[in-house]
Formats: structure tokens, sequence, C-alpha cells
């Protein structure tokens, strides 16, 4: 049937069920519909009518133009009559044929119009669900045979059928596009950067319309570091004018620019100049853990909700003069209005971070929280950090990852809920407490007054276990992190349980337990953190004696028969990048089975 052009009403036009492009810039709409309203539509829109209606095949953007900034109430379209593959064809071609066309977005419609033509064939829809996946497996074959035959490798029958079907067709389709360019090509150079790339970074692309060495470039630094990629992409939304920034340290850091005014090299380079300036951060913040002033103390065992005798008798004051002061307070509030950061502000009010995070995280939703401290919130039971945060904890043997206590509080507490820490070693735990607003006792045996006056001192006997504490008031959660049998036995004290032999190691959770389950309410939560301990240095995995180890599940065993309910078991893994390649390839000489596998084990009381 022959075309007919026609002005239609745009009210009575639907989108197109195969227009997968969902980013429209507005300023180039808005172009765009300045030069309707100047000169008229120069190319007609596609449509097919359908159901009385019509149903767009080509031109969104000049329908979304003239709907959003013209006046006008009809649009002149070329009606054709096409079923459903014809004008999914139609669609993917007119897509390529725009001009200023994202990387991706073109490489998508080229993918778009391939898998088009080739759906017919039932040997090609067979090879996945989506588009990409069916091209990736033709591609993949094809290339390996092609391969194999370039190094005149026998090659079957079936394969070369396979070959010639499809690339005769590839080449047929490639011939077509408007740019002229091989499959051979498109599969090494360009289709991975579709079939790899995470939705966080296609959007950024479309945002930004970025180059593909662009692209290649901000995805790598997001492969090497999280926190690169966030302050690049953070700071560089299109909007952004030029910006330099101050560190901590108050050295100037890397300058960042609008993303899609920077080169690959200046995206690869500011993403260096970042990690230099973290590395250098973190290693400062490690070396300047303060002595505390007073204020400060009482401010921070207030806000953690430590009662007042508990206070006056860590800090040796008089009760009535537990009271917060509101100027150091009211300072840092200043500073944060005053775009002051906080490492800035805690450093100028003689704070530590943690506790000006709390102060610049009140008022907020959790989930804002996580993006304040540029943290994924982790949806799966499967939580891993390649590396510590060092805002939050000391220098300690044995610190855990800060995000891990934030999503435990995520999940099993809420706002104002108290948290106890038998074991809070460099603090992690009441640190986190303070940023997200929980309250937090939390002890320990080291005694360190002056830098953490808020973990009070107290060590669990391994006979005669008392509960340190005899509030009526009983916790929501316990979270504990015992020194994991053995390990880092010569950094604890003497007295720590990481010095007992495996028998009395295992008794001392025993009691632990059920002590802990006495004194928790029918709401109670426990969280307790373990890694299997297995004597596996310097043997092969077969070799291993299973009569020396400690497996998570007798963990659980013990929690269980305390009486608590196991309701979670969550992998942490710890970290393994800080094994050295010598020691690794020795482990792989000997098929040494090592262990990075941690577990969070959640029990409830009832
Ligand atoms: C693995 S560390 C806790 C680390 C902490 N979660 C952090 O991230 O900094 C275990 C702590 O248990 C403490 N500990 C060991 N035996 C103890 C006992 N019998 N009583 C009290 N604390 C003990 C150690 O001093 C050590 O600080």
């Amino acid at each position: 049937m022959k075309p007919v052009f026609k002005n239609i009403p745009v009210h009575k036009i639907d989108s197109s069920p195969f227009q997968k492009r969902k980013y429209f810039d507005a300023d180039k709409l808005k172009d765009l519909a300045a030069s309707i309203k100047n000169d008229g539509l120069i190319e007609p829109i596609i449509v097919r009518p359908k159901n009385d209606r019509y149903e767009l095949i080509a031109g969104e953007r000049r329908l979304k133009a003239t709907i959003n900034f013209t006046p006008f109430k009809t649009i002149q379209a070329k009606i054709i009559q096409v079923d459903d593959l014809q004008a999914r064809r139609i669609s993917a071609t007119e897509n390529l044929q725009r001009e200023n066309f994202s990387a991706i977005e073109s490489i998508e419609a080229i993918v778009e119009i391939i898998d088009a033509h080739l759906i017919e064939d039932n040997e090609y829809e067979s090879m996945g669900e989506t588009p990409e996946t069916r091209l990736n497996v033709l591609f993949g074959k094809l290339h390996s045979i092609q391969n194999s035959l370039d190094r005149q490798s026998k090659v079957s029958e079936k394969s070369q059928l396979l070959l010639h079907k499809f690339v005769q067709q590839l080449e047929k389709i490639f011939k077509k596009l408007p740019k002229r360019l091989e499959w051979k090509s498109f599969y090494v150079h360009d289709f991975p950067l579709v079939r790899e790339i995470c939705e966080d970074i296609r959007k950024i692309s479309l945002e930004n319309q970025l180059n593909k060495s662009q692209i290649n470039a901000i995805s790598e630094v997001k492969k090497t570091s999280k926190e690169a990629y966030q302050h690049i992409v953070n700071h560089t939304h299109s909007s952004d004018t030029p910006k330099i920034e101050n560190n901590n340290q108050g050295e100037k850091s890397a300058s960042i620019f609008p993303l899609r005014d920077m080169s690959a090299r200046e995206i690869k380079q500011a993403a260096e100049k970042i990690i230099k300036n973290e590395i250098k951060a973190k290693q400062n913040r490690k070396q300047n853990l303060l002595d505390l002033n007073l204020t400060a103390k009482k401010i921070i065992m207030l806000r953690l909700g430590i009662p007042f005798h508990r206070i006056a008798k860590r800090l040796n004051i008089s009760q009535k003069t537990v009271v917060e002061s509101s100027e150091i307070i009211q300072s840092v509030q200043h500073d944060l209005k005053n775009n002051i950061s906080v490492p800035e502000s805690a450093k100028k009010n003689g704070l530590p971070e943690p506790l000006v995070w709390h102060i610049a995280l009140e008022n907020m939703t959790d989930q804002e929280r996580f993006k304040a401290l540029n943290w994924g919130l982790l949806t799966w039971d499967h939580w891993y950090w390649n590396d510590l945060d060092y805002r939050f904890g000391d220098d300690w043997p044995g610190r855990i990852p800060a995000q891990l206590v934030a999503h435990t509080l995520f999940y099993f507490t809420r706002e104002g809920q108290l948290v106890f820490d038998p074991m809070a070693g460099g603090g992690v735990v009441p640190d986190v407490c303070l940023a997200f607003h929980r309250r937090c006792w939390s002890f320990d045996l080291s005694d360190r007054k002056d830098k953490r006056p808020e973990i009070e001192v107290y060590q669990w006997e391994t006979k005669g276990l008392k509960w340190p504490v005899n509030n009526k008031e009983k916790p929501d959660l316990i979270f504990i992190d015992p020194p994991y049998f053995k390990k880092k036995a010569s950094d604890y004290a003497d007295n720590s349980i990481s010095n007992l032999s495996k028998d009395r190691y295992l008794a001392f959770f025993k009691s632990f337990l059920k002590l802990a389950f006495h004194h928790a309410k029918p709401t109670t939560r426990l969280a307790f953190l373990n890694a299997d301990w297995r004597n596996f240095q310097g043997v092969s995995a077969l070799d291993e004696d299973e009569r020396s180890s400690i497996l998570i599940t007798h963990y659980a065993q013990i929690m269980s028969d305390a009486g608590w309910k196991i309701t979670q078991y969550i992998d942490c893994p710890m970290s393994n990048q800080r094994f050295h390649p010598g020691v690794v390839s020795r482990m792989q000489k000997k098929r040494t089975l090592g262990v990075v596998r941690r577990t969070l084990i959640i029990a409830r009381k009832r």
C-alpha cells in the first residue's frame, strides 16, 4: 500500500514500543522546536495506524519537541501499513540516522538493526533472550570459526555453514549502515561497550554524551576505585562549573570539569589524583587520633545514650556536670552550612570525625546517610568491600569495615535504638552508631579513657561471666565481633579470649551467648561476626586436619543451644587484596585453600 501523508493530531499518536532511547536532552529538544516553529517540519514523522489511533515508528524527537515546546496540535506524518517486524526495522534504522547520537546510543541502535533483521531466523532466535545475548552468542561463534579458518585449523561442516549463512547477512546489514563499519571490528571494539556496561555508567554516558574512550576511561575508574568514580561523577554533572576541591589536609585535589569536556586521559589523571589524596588523607587520619577534651567526651557519650551515672563515673566528674555544650554543636552546624567539609570542621573544632558526621547526618533517612557517606547500599546477603573506611574506627587489629556495621544497623535496627557491643576494639560500632543516630553501649578490656571514653572498660571472664551493666533497658541489637580463634592473638591483651585453647574458646561462647540471651528482650537481635578457623597454612586442602578446625557452623550450633533462633547468614568476605602475590603463588603450588570467608550470623530471641 502506498504511504499517505497527513496532518494528524499529536494526542492521537502513541509512542513506539521499539524505541529504546529514553534520554532526550531538553535543551536540544527546545532548539529543534524553535527550528520547527521557524521553518516547519522538514521531514514528516512516520506512523502506522493502530486501533483508531497511530503508533509512532520514527521521529520521537520531532514529536516530543512539537508536543512540549510548540503550540502546534497536529504534526505532518507519513502513514504506512507495516507489520511489527518491519516497524521495528524502520524504527532502528531511523534511529541511527539521527544526528548527535552518543556512542552508546549508536552501538545500541546497530545492535537493534542487526537483531531486527536476523530475528526471523530460528537458529538465531534460539541463541538468547535479548538482542544483546543473541548477538553475543552469534558474534562469539562466528569470530572463533573465522579465527580457526585463519589459522588453517580444522572446522566442522556445520560451523562452516553457520559462518557462511550469517556472515553474508551481516555484511549486507553493515553495508547499509550510514557509517562504514565491519562486523568484526564492531564485535571487538564497540559491542563490549554495551554488553559490559552497567546501568549507572550507561546513564552517565547518555547524559554527558560521552564518546567511546571517555566511557572506557570512566568504567576503568569505577573498577579501580569506587571513591574516585563517585567523586568524578558527583562533581561533574553537566551543569557544574569547573571546581577545585580542597581536601581535609587543605591541599588542592583534582580539578574536575564537566565530564563531557574531559578527555579520557584527563578522567584517568583526575582519578589518580583523587586516589593519591585519599591515601594521604587516610594515612593522616590514622596518625591523628585525638586526645579528646572533656566537652567532646561528654557530647559523644550523651549522644550515644550512655546513662548519666556511667558517664560521670567514666569521666570522673559529678553527675550534675554531665551536660552538653551547645556552643560546639552550633559551631559545627555553622561550618557545615558554610560548605566546610566534615573532616575540616572536625579538625577545626577538635572533634572526632564520626561526631561531626553525627551532626551532619541529623534529620536524614538512613538511605540519605549512605549516600552522603558515599557508600552504596547493598541489597543482597553478600557484603564485600575491598578496603576499610578509615573515617570510622581506629587503627586497631581486627578492625572491620564501617559499611558492614552500617548495613547491619540499616537492616536490623531503627533510629534511636540501642546497640550493645561487648568487644568494641577500635570503636567502629560506636562510631557508625553515632553517624546513623543509634545509641550504643560498648565495652572492651583495653582502657583508652582519653581517646575512647565511650568504650567502657570491661573484661568478660571465662568463668562466672557477668553482664557489665544492670540497667533495666535491654539492647535492640547485640553486635559481637570477637577476636577470631588464634587470629591476632599476639595483638590483643593477654587476657583476651584469643589466647584461649580451642575448648575454652568455645566454652566462652557457650556462656556468653546464654548470658546475652538472658539479657535480651523478646525483639532483640544478635549479630555475631566470625570466620571459619582452619589450620590450612602450609598444607594442601586434602591434608588439612579437620579435628583442629572451628567452622562457622560450630558457632551456629552453640548459638542455637543457647536459645537463639538464627534468621540470616550474611557473607562478609575479608578483602583478599592484602595477600602478596608470592604467598598466593606458593599456596597455589601446594594446593592450599585459604580462608577469606567471614560470616555475620543474625539471630533473634523469639
Ligand atoms: C576483633 S576485635 C574488635 C574490633 C572492632 N569491632 C573494630 O572494628 O575495631 C575484638 C576485641 O575484643 C576484645 N576482647 C578480647 N577478649 C576480651 C575479653 N575477655 N573481654 C573484653 N574484651 C575482649 C579485644 O581487646 C579486641 O579489641
